[in-house]
């Protein structure tokens, strides 16, 4: 049975999240991929813990080494990274190194922060594609909600002419919750921030940031783009007034802050900002906590997705559902296609 031995960088909620979801689903890795994954390192910004047999969960309480920074991955012998951070999109975050070192040591990534991929997606693109390592991003573009998966998959082939898309769930209830409960704008939020969702800055979510990183990604990843942060125009939700509510709610129409993309003249342009919607329209029913994304296509016309999941385990489920795509792509034997005689 092939060995896997991933390292987790990065201890908070989400990292130890991601840890306990895969040391409980070994025997589904067994089984359906024939794969032994060992989880053989975390870490935080400080310390970890490593051991090259596999790591178990009553020992994950407790980070004992000096095991951080760069060369974690390859100090402590494994063979794919996750990374799972603290997020900064301006800087690139704490993350960027142990992803760049990973990739470049040819060794298949996995990122759930979205800093590094916002600061650095092209850099980090290249290094994949010049070691050969697969660069899997599920987490940081929507987590529990598809988005590059749809792209990739369920619409092969087709060109995507626009997207649309509530990617920040904290945006989405709040805005909810005014229109729906009459919560001022600081209630409402703090009960996003007691929920867990809301960014440790929440200036990320209700500026927009947020929604605009995710946007980002999956342009950049998804779609083959080339864009910064100035290339978008990003508004946010923190000046919408309960006067503002109150009239889209008399127009029979319910706020959204979405990020959009549009292909004009063979490239992507895009932005963050309010749209309403009347109550037709699917958007306006995304509530609570829940993301959305539509997808407009040449030939399969319009795609919607609507997905929520509780953080921090929907978000660890979706860096292990690209850890499954990984399995899936290295177990498998390249198929021999045995030339046709004539
Ligand atoms: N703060 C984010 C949100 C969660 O509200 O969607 C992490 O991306």
């Amino acid at each position: 049975m092939r060995i896997f031995r991933i390292a987790i960088a990065g201890f908070g909620g989400v990292g130890r999240a991601t840890a306990n979801l895969l040391l409980s689903r070994r025997g589904r890795y067994r089984q359906v991929y024939g794969a032994d994954v060992r989880l053989v390192a975390v870490c935080g910004s400080r310390s970890g813990l490593a051991d090259a047999g596999g790591l178990e969960a009553d020992r994950l309480s407790a980070l004992t080494t000096g095991l951080s920074g760069a060369d974690f991955v390859e100090a402590s012998g494994a063979d794919i990274l996750i990374e799972a951070g603290p997020s900064d999109f301006r800087t690139g975050g704490p993350g960027l190194a142990y992803i760049r070192s990973a990739l470049s040591a040819g060794h298949d990534t996995i990122v759930i922060s979205k800093g590094a991929l916002v600061h650095s997606g092209k850099q980090l693109r290249e290094l994949a594609q010049g070691s050969g390592a697969m660069l899997k991003l599920s987490g940081a573009a929507a987590a529990a909600l598809p988005t590059i998966d749809l792209i990739e998959h369920s619409l092969k082939g087709c060109e995507v002419l626009e997207i649309e898309g509530i990617l920040n769930a904290t945006t989405n209830y709040l805005l909810d919750a005014m229109t729906t409960k009459g919560l001022g704008f600081d209630a409402a939020l703090h009960e996003a921030q007691q929920g867990g969702f809301a960014e440790a800055d929440p200036s990320n979510d209700t500026e927009g940031w947020d929604t605009a990183s995710k946007l980002l990604i999956i342009a950049n990843f998804g779609l083959g783009a080339d864009l910064t942060m100035v290339d978008l125009s990003v508004e946010g939700i923190q000046s919408v007034t309960g006067e503002r509510i109150r009239t889209w709610r008399a127009e029979g129409v319910v706020p959204k802050l979405v990020g959009s993309l549009a292909r004009v003249e063979g490239t992507f342009r895009g932005g963050v900002g309010i749209r309403t919607y009347p109550l037709t329209d699917p958007f306006a029913n995304v509530r609570g906590k829940n993301k959305a994304i539509r997808i407009t296509t040449d030939v399969m016309g319009e795609t919607l997705a609507i997905g929520s999941g509780a953080e921090p385990l929907a978000t660890a489920a979706a860096a292990l559902k690209d850890l499954e795509h990984i399995l899936a792509a290295r177990i498998t034997a390249p198929i021999q296609i045995s030339e046709r005689s004539s």
